[in-house]
C-alpha cells in the first residue's frame, strides 16, 4: 500500500535530516554522496509535485532567496563579549588565583577547557515551531558586539546547524522552545584551499586565511555560493530566549550546557574537557597544541571557562570580557623569509612607520607579505639589511613582526642598508624627531596621509562604525583613482586584514595609495563625511545608487553613536577606549568636557597628569574646536549618561582585602566609588579604611601597624547608608 505524498515527504525529510546529522555533526556518514543525493532528489521531485507541502525547515530549503537589501542590522539580546588573553603559564595561574579569591574557599571549582576556534562568532535564535519543536529563526553576526547583521539566509545553508529541533530532542536536552545558541563559524582547511583555488582561477585575490574567508563568506549576498563553501559551526553557548530575569544561562554548569547543545543536535567540538585544577588545564593546553596541525581547521588557543554558572554570575564582567573565562593563546608561529624592501608609512599622528616588504610566506595558514619594523631603533637593534633572511612571527591578530636576522650558511646576508627618509613620503615636508623620542614624525597637519588615517580610524568598527567607508572609498574621497583590484560581492575585501595581503607597494614607494590624487578631494576633514551627498558619491567609481544610499544611511546612523565613541574618533593623543568612556561618563557632555580644567580631569580615576594635559591642549586648539562645532552642527551625539556620584564617602580612600561574605571585590569597589570614595590597591598612611573579609593577609597586618581603622562588610554597608 503506497503511503500518501505527505507521509512520504515526511519520511524522506526525517531520513535526510538523520543523514545530515551523521555526516555534518557526527562525522560518521553511512550513505555515499550519491545515495544521499538520490534521496534529496526524490524529495525535491515530490515537493515539486506538491508545492503546498513545502515547509521552510525542509532539507531542500537550505538555500533560499537572496537577502534583497543586503543585511539588516540587528541588536543582540545580550552583548557578544570577547575574552581576556593569557600567553603563558604564570598569566594563566594568576587568572586561576583571581577566580579562586573571588569565590568562597569552601566551593568546588571546576573548569571546562575548549579549543579556541579561529572563525567568527555567531548568535542563533531558536523560537517555537510546530508540534512543540523549535525552529531556527535568525542568525546574527557578532558585529560590534552590541549590534550585528542578520545573516539568516546564509546561516541556513550551514548543514551542521539544524533548521528545526523536534519536541523530543528538546525534551531530552531539557530545553524550552525559545533559546539562543552562540558558537563559532569556521571554514575547514580543505574548503579554504578549494575556495582559494577557485578564486585564483577566476582571477580574484585569494583570501588571506580561513577566518577572513569565513567572515567574507557569511556576508556574501549569494546564498548558493555560501552553501558551496561548506562553512561549519561549533556551538559553545546557550542563553535564555525570553526570560532575562532568570539570568543568561539555562543550566547549572557549562558542562551540562555543552551536553544539552549536543543532545539538541548541534555540533559541539569533541575536544572539550571538564577538569578540577589549573594543572589539568595546562595538561589540556599541551595536548591541544600537539593536536593543532591535525584538526583540519584553525585554532589559536584554548578557552577556559568556570564550570558553575552561578559562580560565573558572581564573578561577572570587566568592560568587554567575562572574568570567569580566559583565552590561552598559543605561541606565535614563525617562518624564515627574505626582506625585499622597506616602505615608510605616515600614520594618523604623523608617526613614520617602516614596514618590511617580505617574500610572501605561509605562517600558520596565513600568507604574510609585510611586517612592522616599528622605528629606527628597532632596525638598528635587529641590524637588518635589505636582502637579509629574517625570522617572522605571527600570533593571532597581532601584526606580524620580525624577530631576528637568520644568520646561517643557507641564508646569505643582505647588502643594502635601510635608510630612513628625511622627508615625509607623502607630503614631502621635512620629518622631525622630538628630543627624547625614537619616532620620526611628519608634523604637517594637512599631510594627506594623516587625513587618510584619521578617516580610517574615525569610520572604523570600534569608533563610529560607518560600514562601507573603508580604505578603498576613503582613497576615492581623497581624490585618488581606484586601484585595480578584482572583487566579488561580499568576498573578503580590502578591509579584511590589510596586513595579511601582499604589499601593494614596491620597496621604494611610500604608503598606500601610491597614486597622486587625480581629482579634487571630496573630504578634507572627518566633519566633511557628514556633508557628503548622493550626487557626490555617484561621481565615484564603482558606486551605484544602492551603494550610495547604503553609505549615506550608515553615515546617518553613525550620528547616534555615543559620546565616548565620538571622543575616541577625534583621535586625541593618549585617549583610548577606556579613557574616552571615563571622560564621557564623568562630564556627561562635550560642552562640559571642553570646559574642564586639568584639575577637573585628573579627578577621574583613570586620568593622570599626562592625559589631562593632552586633553586640555586638544580643547584649546582653535582648529579642533572648529571641527567639534561642525560635528555638533551635523547632529552627532554630544551627550552621555553622567555617572552620578554620591558624596557620602567623598575624600575617603579604601583598600579591600580578603573575601567578603556577600559582595565581590568589584561590587564593593563600585559601591564605594559611586558614593564618591576612592579605592586603592595598597595600604598607606593615607588609607582611610581597610575593608577586610575572610582570609585577609598582609594588608590587614600593615593596616593594624599603621593604625588604619578596619571595617568588615557590614560596617562598610552601614557607612554607605549613613
Ligand atoms: S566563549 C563570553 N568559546 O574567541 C564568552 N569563544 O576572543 C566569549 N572563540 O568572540 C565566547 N572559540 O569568537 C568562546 N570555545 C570558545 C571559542 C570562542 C573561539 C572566539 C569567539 C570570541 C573570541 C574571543
Amino acid at each position: 500500500m503506497a503511503s500518501s505524498p505527505e507521509t512520504q515527504i515526511q519520511t524522506l525529510r526525517e531520513e535526510l535530516r538523520h543523514h545530515e546529522h551523521l555526516y555534518y555533526v557526527d562525522d560518521s556518514p553511512v550513505l555515499t554522496d550519491a545515495q544521499y543525493d538520490a534521496l534529496m532528489n526524490r524529495l525535491k521531485a515530490l515537493e515539486a509535485e506538491h508545492p503546498d507541502l513545502i515547509t521552510p525547515d525542509s532539507p531542500t530549503q537550505r538555500v533560499g532567496g537572496k537577502p534583497k537589501d543586503g543585511f539588516v542590522k540587528t541588536p543582540h539580546s545580550r552583548p557578544m563579549l570577547s575574552l581576556d588573553n593569557a600567553y603563558n603559564e604564570p598569566e594563566l595561574r594568576a587568572w586561576d588565583e583571581r577566580v579562586r579569591s573571588a569565590l568562597p574557599t569552601t566551593e568546588t571549582i571546576r573548569y571546562v577547557c575548549e579549543l579556541k576556534l579561529d572563525g567568527l562568532s555567531i548568535a542563533l535564535h531558536y523560537s517555537p515551531g510546530p508540534k512543540g519543536s523549535a525552529h531556527l529563526e535568525r542568525g546574527i553576526t557578532r558585529g560590534d558586539g552590541t549590534i550585528g547583521e542578520d545573516v539568516t539566509t546564509n546561516v541556513r545553508t550551514i548543514r551542521s546547524i539544524p533548521l528545526s529541533i523536534t519536541a523530543e530532542k528538546l525534551k531530552a536536552a531539557h530545553l524550552p522552545q525559545t533559546f539562543e545558541v552562540r558558537g563559532e563559524v569556521v571554514l575547514p582547511h580543505a574548503a579554504f584551499v578549494k575556495m582559494n583555488a577557485e578564486r585564483e582561477a577566476q582571477g580574484l585575490a585569494p583570501a588571506a586565511n580561513p577566518r577572513n574567508a569565513a567572515a567574507g563568506t557569511i556576508r556574501t549576498l549569494e546564498p548558493n555560493i555560501v552553501a558551496q563553501r561548506r562553512l561549519d559551526l561549533y556551538a559553545y553557548f546557550l542563553l535564555h530566549g525570553e526570560d532575562k530575569q532568570r539570568g543568561d544561562t539555562l543550566l547549572p554548569t557549562h558542562t551540562e550546557t555543552l551536553e544539552a547543545l549536543r543532545t539538541a543536535g548541534l555540533r559541539v567540538n569533541t575536544h572539550a574537557r571538564t577538569v578540577d585544577s589549573i594543572d589539568a588545564v595546562l595538561k589540556f593546553i599541551a595536548e591541544a597544541d600537539t593536536l593543532r596541525d591535525t584538526l583540519g581547521y584553525e585554532i589559536d588557543g584554548v578557552v577556559i571557562k568556570l564550570d558553575g554558572t552561578a559562580q560565573q554570575r558572581r564573578l561577572g564582567f570587566t568592560g568587554k570580557a567575562p572574568r570567569w573565562a580566559i583565552a590561552y593563546k598559543f605561541a606565535a608561529r614563525a617562518a624564515v623569509t627574505q626582506l625585499l624592501g622597506v616602505a615608510f608609512q605616515t600614520g594618523r599622528t604623523g608617526k613614520i612607520t617602516p614596514v618590511a616588504q617580505l617574500q610572501p610566506v605561509l605562517i600558520g595558514g596565513t600568507t604574510v607579505a609585510r611586517a612592522t619594523l616599528h622605528n629606527p631603533d628597532e632596525i638598528a637593534r635587529l641590524g637588518v639589511r635589505i636582502g637579509d633572511f629574517v625570522q617572522v612571527e605571527r600570533g593571532g591578530d597581532v601584526i606580524p613582526k620580525i624577530v631576528e636576522v637568520a644568520e646561517d650558511p643557507k641564508h646569505p646576508r643582505g647588502t643594502i642598508e635601510i635608510v630612513f627618509p628625511t622627508h615625509c613620503p607623502r607630503c614631502k615636508e621635512p620629518l622631525v624627531q622630538e628630543p627624547g623620542e625614537v619616532d620620526l614624525r611628519c608634523v604637517n597637519a594637512s599631510c594627506p596621509a594623516r587625513l587618510e588615517e584619521e578617516l580610517r580610524h574615525f569610520s572604523s568598527r570600534n569608533v563610529m562604525n560607518i560600514e562601507g567607508l573603508g580604505e578603498a572609498l576613503i582613497a576615492q574621497l581623497l581624490g585618488h583613482a581606484l586601484a585595480e583590484q578584482a572583487t566579488e560581492p561580499g568576498a573578503p575585501g580590502p578591509d579584511s586584514g590589510t596586513w595579511d595581503e601582499p604589499a601593494p607597494n614596491s620597496p621604494e614607494s611610500d604608503s598606500a595609495p601610491t597614486t597622486e590624487p587625480t581629482r579634487t578631494a571630496l573630504v578634507h576633514s572627518v566633519a566633511d563625511i557628514y556633508a557628503l551627498t548622493k550626487a557626490d558619491l555617484l561621481t565615484l567609481e564603482r558606486i551605484g545608487e544602492k551603494t550610495a544610499d547604503s553609505i549615506l544611511s550608515e553615515i546617518e546612523n553613525s550620528k547616534k553613536q555615543p559620546l565616548n565613541r565620538v571622543l575616541l574618533g577625534l583621535g586625541i593623543r593618549h585617549v583610548g577606549e577606556r579613557t574616552a568612556q571615563a571622560l564621557a561618563e564623568e562630564f556627561g557632555s562635550m560642552e562640559l568636557l571642553q570646559k574642564a580644567t586639568e584639575e577637573d580631569l585628573t579627578r577621574i580615576n583613570d586620568v593622570g597628569p599626562k592625559v589631562a594635559a593632552t586633553v586640555n591642549e586638544f580643547f584649546s586648539n582653535q582648529k579642533n574646536l572648529d571641527l567639534i562645532d561642525r560635528l555638533r552642527t551635523a547632529g552627532l551625539n554630544f551627550t552621555a549618561e553622567k555617572r552620578v556620584r554620591g558624596t557620602t564617602l567623598e575624600g575617603l580612600t579604601f583598600v579591600l582585602t580578603g573575601t567578603l561574605p556577600t559582595l565581590t571585590r568589584d561590587e564593593a569597589k563600585e559601591k564605594i566609588e559611586s558614593a564618591g570614595g576612592k579605592v586603592s590597591g595598597s595600604v598607606s598612611k593615607k588609607t582611610s579604611y581597610l575593608v577586610a573579609g575572610e582570609e585577609a593577609g598582609s594588608k590587614l597586618d600593615k593596616a593594624t601597624s599603621l593604625n588604619v581603622p578596619i571595617l568588615d562588610e557590614a560596617a562598610l554597608l552601614s557607612l554607605l547608608q549613613s
